[in-house]
């Protein structure tokens, strides 16, 4: 059924088609297959809306295969068709419609409106052969007079100083169904009246004298009458100025230039990069290449070595300059001894050019590594050096350059102990504490209810005391804050001291964690001015913990040289309250005084 109506249609197309070619013959063959070419590769064909199209069947692009004039001989037929979306067939176009017409390789559509869109095919075919292609017909709606975006049918390249003369293009290829016919002529959509340089001879334009600004697109539109309509189309040139088409056209290699040095790295991959300067040619493919001893890439085929195609790095009015690179992978020894030359050519002659290499030294830069890494590694290790050291820091800067106070003042202790009198602080003072400030640190401590004697008035003494302390450790616990304790007063003494300039220092040990709240008013103000110490049980025990340094840290300086002449100031009548056991202690330690800088982890 399908190949009847087919070949019926086929008759009927080619009858009214006016073609010559003779179809009288027998019915078709059914199993002819026809050979779909599909789709046109160079893309659809654009028309605006309301302009003659023509369509030229994309067979006949390959002469070598089909010609026109050969179909006569060869009884070949050529029918055109309509794919819509509305029928999934082909459907044969209606020839009889005046829009259509056939005109050997063509199909013309005077006008096109949006609803010829879509895809045609056109096909050969006799009794043992058929073939097929198919192109599409986009029509687009003009939006302005004159399309600037409108892309070109044509790149013409022209140059400065020359003349030239610009045709419409399709206006010879195609004839006219009626002769008489205007061309009109705009120039960047702007210009369409030329003057001087340029000026309309015909259809044509001419230009007499190429100059930068006759560059561009030119549009071209093209009227003539048909059946008393006035039909157009529209068509454009893309304008290109290249310089001057003479002097010496032969490929300038830049680099590799004659005192050029490459320096390369020994097993490293080395990119060698070639720059040439291809002076303008028209429509011809110029080239760039690569040898290792007069050995191409391909040729050697060796994956070390590879060379990507050439790129564009700059254009100047048709004259470009081009690079191409080449790897090589692992740089060897070899390698250095080979002959790696640049070549170009084009249909003006040839120039080659050797690339001189010079290895450079590996070792260096790997030093140069190590070094900085190195340096780097010292850096990060000082870094946290100073992070977790950095209370035995301090300690050892004192003990290098800080002061020994009891120099310069006449004070009898170095420390007076504070703290409440309950039996958990009162144990971790009197065993710990100042077992270790005594006997292990060396200082003289002076503990209220031991170093008073019975009979004097207790805030007299107190203040005596604290007085004759050049530091105050308070042991702050809740029991502290009780108002009228010993505690409490002492804190007093030395707060009042310490705000009215006098030498005390005061220091807080916080034996256990107390609420802040919970904290007597005097000490809740001054505690932003004082060191806290942190006492944290088992851990803080070791006289190498954290405990142990910040309080020495906070502590006067001891040096081992201090202690005899520390005995040697104190005061006399002051002596006579000290009782012997202090004495006897304080003399215990300067013998078996340990440095306890250099016991640090340092
Ligand atoms: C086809 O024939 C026409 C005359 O019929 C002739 O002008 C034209 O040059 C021929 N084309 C080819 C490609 O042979
Ligand atoms: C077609 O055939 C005629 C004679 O039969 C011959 O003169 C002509 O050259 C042929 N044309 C082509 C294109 O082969
Ligand atoms: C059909 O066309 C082909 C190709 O041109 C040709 O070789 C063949 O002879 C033609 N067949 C007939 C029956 O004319
Ligand atoms: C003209 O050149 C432009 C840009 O180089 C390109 O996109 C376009 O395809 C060319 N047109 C023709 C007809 O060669
Ligand atoms: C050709 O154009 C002229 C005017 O430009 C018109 O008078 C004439 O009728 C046209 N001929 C045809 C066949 O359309
Ligand atoms: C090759 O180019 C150099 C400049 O790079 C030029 O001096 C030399 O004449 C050129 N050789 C040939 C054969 O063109
Ligand atoms: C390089 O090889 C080509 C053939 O591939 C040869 O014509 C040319 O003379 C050689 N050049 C040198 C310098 O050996
Ligand atoms: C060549 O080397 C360059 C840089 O060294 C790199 O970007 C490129 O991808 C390499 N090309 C090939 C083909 O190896
Ligand atoms: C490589 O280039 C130099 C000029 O730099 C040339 O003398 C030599 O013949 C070239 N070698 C090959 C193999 O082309």
């Amino acid at each position: 059924m399908m190949p009847l109506v087919f070949t019926l249609l086929c008759l009927c197309v080619s009858k009214r088609g006016g073609f010559s070619a003779s179809v009288t013959q027998a019915p078709v063959q059914s199993d002819v297959q026809c050979h779909d070419w599909g789709v046109r590769s160079e893309g659809s064909v654009r028309v605006y809306d309301g302009e003659v199209a023509y369509l030229y069947c994309p067979l006949f692009s390959y002469p070598t295969l089909y010609s026109y004039n050969q179909t006569q001989n060869s009884s070949l037929s050529l029918l055109w068709y309509r794919h819509t979306h509305t029928h999934e067939l082909e459907q044969p176009i209606n020839l009889k419609l005046h829009t259509l017409h056939k005109d050997r390789e063509y199909l013309w559509i005077q006008p096109a409106s949006a609803q010829d869109a879509g895809l045609y095919i056109c096909m050969l075919r006799n009794i043992s052969l058929c073939v097929k292609i198919g192109v599409e017909l986009k029509v687009v709606q003009k939006d302005e007079e004159c399309d600037r975006t409108a892309q070109p049918h044509l790149n013409l390249t022209v140059p400065l100083q020359s003349d030239q003369t610009l045709t419409c293009p399709d206006l010879n290829t195609l004839t006219l169904p009626n002769s008489t016919h205007s061309v009109s002529w705009i120039h960047l959509c702007r210009f369409n009246r030329f003057r001087g340089d340029r000026e309309l001879k015909g259809d044509n334009l001419v230009i007499y004298r190429m100059m930068e600004p006759y560059s561009g697109l030119y549009t071209c539109v093209v009227s003539y009458q048909m059946n008393g309509r006035t039909l157009q189309f529209t068509r454009s040139i893309y304008v290109i100025p290249v310089v001057p088409d003479f002097g010496s056209k032969v490929p300038i290699i830049l680099n590799p230039a004659s005192d050029q040095i490459y320096t390369v790295t020994l097993g490293k991959t080395e990119s060698l990069s070639c720059r040439v300067h291809l002076p303008h040619l028209y429509g011809e493919k110029q080239h760039i290449w690569w040898t290792i001893d007069n050995k191409t890439v391909e040729q050697l085929a060796d994956p070390r070595y590879s060379s990507p195609e050439a790129r564009l790095v700059s254009y100047d009015y048709g004259d470009e300059l081009r690079e191409r690179i080449l790897n090589v992978t692992d740089f060897s020894a070899d390698d250095l001894q080979r002959e790696f030359n640049c070549s170009a050519r084009n249909s003006r002659g040839f120039n080659t050019s050797r690339a001189v290499l010079k290895a450079e030294p590996y070792v260096p830069t790997l030093a140069l590594g190590c070094g900085l890494g190195v340096t780097l590694a010292l850096m990060l290790m000082m870094f946290v050096i100073y992070h977790v050291f950095w209370l035995e820091l301090l300690l050892l800067y004192r003990s290098w350059f800080g002061s020994d106070e009891s120099y310069t003042d006449d004070k009898q202790y170095d420390v007076y102990i504070s703290y409440a009198r309950n039996s958990e602080e009162e144990e971790f003072v009197l065993s710990t504490l100042r077992r270790v400030l005594e006997t292990e640190f060396g200082y003289s401590v002076c503990i209220f209810d031991r170093d008073s004697l019975p009979g004097g008035t207790i805030t007299d003494d107190t203040l005596r005391f604290v007085g004759q302390s050049r530091r105050l450790v308070v042991v702050v616990s809740p029991c502290s804050a009780v108002r009228g304790t010993q505690a409490l007063l002492e804190l007093q003494a030395g707060l009042t001291s310490m705000l009215h300039g006098g030498s005390l220092r005061v220091v807080l040990i916080q034996f256990k964690p107390v609420r802040r709240k919970s904290w007597v008013k005097e000490l809740r103000r001054a505690r932003l001015a004082l060191t806290l110490v942190r006492w944290k049980g088992e851990k803080s025990a070791p006289l190498s913990s954290r405990f142990w340094k910040e309080l020495q840290l906070e502590l006067p300086m001891r040096r081992n040289t201090h202690h005899t002449h520390h005995t040697h100031t104190q005061l006399p009548d002051i002596t006579q309250h000290t009782p012997d056991t202090h004495t006897k202690n304080t003399r215990q330690t300067e013998e078996k005084l340990i440095d306890p800088y250099s016991t640090s982890a340092l």
